[in-house]
């Protein structure tokens, strides 16, 4: 039986959509069964419309704490029943509970060469550091911030001219090739 894929997105959806495509091509033999989003005006809703893909909106300001959010959440994937959970631009830290309850099974996309940057504005990060590599990295997710195990990286030169918006568009091509080749790892 194909291996159930759910992806996790609050945003744009560009690497959601890079999955969604090497999945059409075949180059992945799974299917993507929902997206998950804490976002009612994520783009990826509509990437997932388009693809026939179903959407599961657990909204963050519907829940009376963070722990309900969680459950929610929890009780979300638990209904897709994941061999796969991929982070695409979730912008959340993940609690305990699902972690745990995942452990291995979920994964994640940094646009930076972790463990160097880790946490918000990886690209600003870099170009701060004055790093001349950097690149993206899809990772397993654990207990730490952008710490689990990694799966593969992709790097990227910085340039001297480069500003924030570039650096993360050409990482960003880059991401759109590691991810799809870390979920059919
Ligand atoms: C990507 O840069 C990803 O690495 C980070 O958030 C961004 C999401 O972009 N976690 P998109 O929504 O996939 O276009």
């Amino acid at each position: 039986m194909a291996k159930r894929i759910v992806v996790v997105a609050s945003g744009r959806g560009s690497n959601f959509q890079a999955v969604i495509e090497a999945l059409q091509r075949g180059m992945i033999p799974a299917a993507c069964v929902a997206l998950v989003t804490d976002n009612p005006k994520a783009y990826a809703i509509e990437r997932a419309e388009a693809a026939g893909i179903p959407v599961i909106v657990v909204v963050y300001a519907a829940s009376a704490s963070r722990e309900s959010y969680e459950q929610a959440l929890l009780c979300a994937l638990q209904e897709a029943r994941p061999d796969l959970i991929v982070l695409a631009g979730y912008m959340r830290i993940v609690g305990q509970a699902i972690v745990r309850e995942y452990a291995r099974k979920m994964i994640n996309i940094h646009p930076a060469l972790l463990p160097s940057f880790a946490g918000l504005h990886a690209q600003r990060q870099a170009l701060l550091h004055g790093v001349k590599v950097t690149g993206c990295t899809v990772h397993f997710v654990d207990e730490s911030l952008d710490g689990g195990p990694i799966i593969l990286q992709r790097c990227v030169r910085v340039m001297d001219d480069d500003d924030e918006d570039t650096l993360a568009q050409r990482i960003l091509i880059q991401e759109h090739i590691a991810l799809p080749e870390a979920v059919r790892l």
